[in-house]
């Protein structure tokens, strides 16, 4: 693809859907961005902008796919367990209730995932809050109706857990109400040029899980991110990142690694009393 016509598709596609490519890596978005006029039948992008620019549902549909949300329950079951065997109890040592933020959460599964484990770990009747975001509005559709899921996202589901949050019909499984009351969900744009933090309440979250998500995002787009996300935990919050994902500037930003895919935001060092030239107190 020329730069021009990159350039020109950058334009346009940000006062169509609201999503800035220039924080995406342009190499594979432009690849996806060919695939997508191949299979759309129009002859040119101008041709296709044309034709869907007074139709809501075509520009969503041309958001979704540019943001990608394949997903999973308990996604890399062994991250889940160390959030289930440390991280959580951790985290809840002391407190009634937990914050817990899952940005970029696509169609439900890692909140709910995330739902399930404080249930089953902190306490199931405890007022845990749990804010569940995403920029795809269709995704955030079929989180809040809490289903159909198909057996495949559901397999890493253990089976009495699968038994007690989900209702199995035809068309495949259901999240209880009584998980879905558990979370709410929001629209919101993680590279918004004005970042504005979905409501925690004082103090910031506990665990903020941002997982797959930045695959595509421009290094400078992940900086900025992680920036954000460090500045919205609580001192001594924990951020859960992907399977592969390192947070490169980690250390500048202030946060610690604890373990493979999980940082901690550091509680305040405490000031050791002063000492005097000679070092009496
Ligand atoms: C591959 S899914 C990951 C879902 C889940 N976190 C997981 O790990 O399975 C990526 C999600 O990020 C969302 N996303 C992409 N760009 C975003 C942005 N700028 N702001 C918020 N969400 C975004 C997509 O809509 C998609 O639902």
């Amino acid at each position: 693809m020329q730069e021009q016509e990159y350039t020109y598709l950058k334009h346009k596609i940000l006062k169509l859907t609201g999503v800035d490519l220039a924080c995406y890596k342009s190499e594979q978005m432009q690849r996806r961005l060919q695939a997508y006029l191949l299979r759309s039948g129009f002859p040119t992008w101008f041709a296709l902008f044309r034709a869907i620019q007074n139709d809501p549902e075509a520009i969503g549909h041309l958001r979704d796919y540019l943001t990608i949300n394949v997903s999973y329950f308990f996604r890399d079951p062994e991250k889940y367990k160390c959030l289930q065997g440390s991280i959580l109890p951790e985290l809840a040592r002391g407190r009634l209730s937990l914050r817990v933020w899952s940005a970029g959460c696509s169609r439900g599964h890692e909140p709910y995932s995330l739902a399930i484990l404080l249930n089953e770990v902190v306490g199931a009747y405890r007022p845990h809050q749990i804010i569940a975001t995403d920029i795809d509005r269709s995704a955030l559709e079929w989180a809040q109706a809490g289903g159909p899921y198909s057996a495949e996202e559901v397999a890493a589901v253990p089976a009495p857990w699968l038994e007690r949050y989900f209702s199995a019909q035809e068309d495949g499984y259901w999240a209880t109400r009584s998980l879905r009351r558990r979370i709410t969900f929001c629209e919101h744009n993680l590279l918004a040029k004005s970042f504005v933090l979905p409501e925690s309440g004082a103090g910031g979250y506990d665990l903020i899980v941002c997982r797959n998500v930045v695959i595509y995002f421009t290094n400078e787009g992940k900086d900025q991110l992680y920036q954000h996300l460090y500045d919205a935990l609580r001192p001594g919050g924990v951020l859960f990142v992907g399977g592969t994902e390192i947070i490169s500037k980690a250390h500048e930003i202030g946060l610690e690694a604890i373990e493979m895919s999980f940082y901690r935001r550091p509680l305040p060092q405490l000031k050791s009393p002063r000492t005097g030239p000679s070092g009496i107190r």
